[in-house]
């Protein structure tokens, strides 16, 4: 059943993305216009059980949607995967007058977010990870300033065969995307790599006997080992190869315009959902519209590579 709240926490859990900011100032302004009160938690869960909460008025959140990272700050919080502190995080809420919640982060955070709802505090999850892999959304808060920021990166590479390893955890949505956007000669991705380097040896030999000077292969994070793999490609073609792993700098940056947009739009959703007594929902972007999902039916979605794409992908490469 509907239930009205008056104030409103909002807290960014897991690995920072860039959009986030957009998608607090969103929450908080949303709210404010609806006549309620917000309230920032610092550091994810970790600050709402040491209590680091923070009056939020419209000002608090002005010059912040072209900046990286989160103003919130974000963090991991082993206490909070437990029911004692769930309790604890609950009853905390309830202590600073919070009665709804909206949880920007990934897969383990909406766990979070799940049980908080459970507790009695209304909450609501935002997708906010690099990695677009929650299962439920086409879109997730970060991915396109990440692809873009690893895209460049990666078109800085010339001559001789690299590995360029990019983040995701285990899911190859910016390997796939950096893979067709910079025209790389290979793309490793965890859900589809069959670990037959011997044919990628092979194809990187053919690739140099039809006069191709560079070899790019984008290797996901979640196969990884690009260091040994540049060393026995190198033994094995006779040809230069150096590994680069990206890292962090794609968790960085100016947030792009799409991401500055779908994360305000996403945020503002967030926060009529409460203001309607939503609770348990989590925003999602699907078949061309923003919408939401209850966050267990969400969490036990799947999603995998998209077939059509993998297979333009290596088509374009020859
Ligand atoms: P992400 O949200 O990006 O998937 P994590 O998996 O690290 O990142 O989860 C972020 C935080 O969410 C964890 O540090 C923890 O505090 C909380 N969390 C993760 N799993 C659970 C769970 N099963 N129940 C409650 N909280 C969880
Ligand atoms: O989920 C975002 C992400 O950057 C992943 O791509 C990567 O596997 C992970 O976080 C790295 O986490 P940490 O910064 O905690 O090492």
């Amino acid at each position: 059943m509907a239930k009205a709240v008056k104030t409103i926490g909002v807290l960014t859990s897991g690995g920072d993305a860039p959009g986030m900011n957009a998608a607090i100032r969103a929450v908080v302004r949303t709210a404010i216009n609806k006549g309620l009160k917000v309230k920032g938690i610092m550091r994810g869960y970790a600050g709402l059980l040491e209590e680091e909460i923070v009056d939020m008025e419209s000002t608090s959140v002005s010059d912040i949607i072209n900046r990286g990272g989160t103003i919130l700050y974000t963090a991991r919080c082993k206490e909070f995967t437990t029911a004692e502190g769930q309790q604890k995080g609950a009853d905390i809420c309830r202590k600073h007058g919070i009665d709804g919640m909206v949880v920007i982060g990934g897969d383990g955070s909406f766990r979070g977010a799940g049980k908080l709802s459970s507790l009695g505090i209304n909450t609501i999850g935002l997708p906010g990870t690099i990695d677009l892999d929650i299962a439920c959304t086409d879109y997730t808060i970060g991915f396109d300033t990440a692809v873009n920021t690893a895209m460049e990166a990666i078109d800085k590479i010339h001559e001789r065969c690299s590995i360029v390893e990019v983040m995701g955890r285990n899911a190859g949505y910016i390997a796939l995307w950096c893979g067709i956007g910079n025209g790389a000669e290979d793309i490793l991705l965890p859900e589809r790599y069959d670990g037959n380097e011997q044919a990628l040896i092979n194809r990187i030999i053919d690739n140099r006997r039809r006069g191709k000077k560079h070899n790019i292969i984008i290797n996901a994070e979640g196969i990884g080992h690009s260091g040994s793999m540049a060393k026995r490609i190198e033994a094995a073609t006779g040809i230069e190869t150096r590994a680069t792993i990206l890292g962090h700098m794609q968790r960085g940056g100016t947030p792009t315009c799409k991401d500055r947009v779908y994360a305000s739009i996403m945020g503002a959703k967030a926060a009529e959902l409460l203001a309607a007594g939503k609770s348990n929902r989590l925003v999602a972007y699907k078949h061309g519209e923003f919408v939401d999902f209850d966050i267990q039916e969400a969490l036990n979605m799947t999603k995998d590579i998209p077939e059509e794409q993998y297979e333009i992908a290596k088509m374009l490469i020859r």
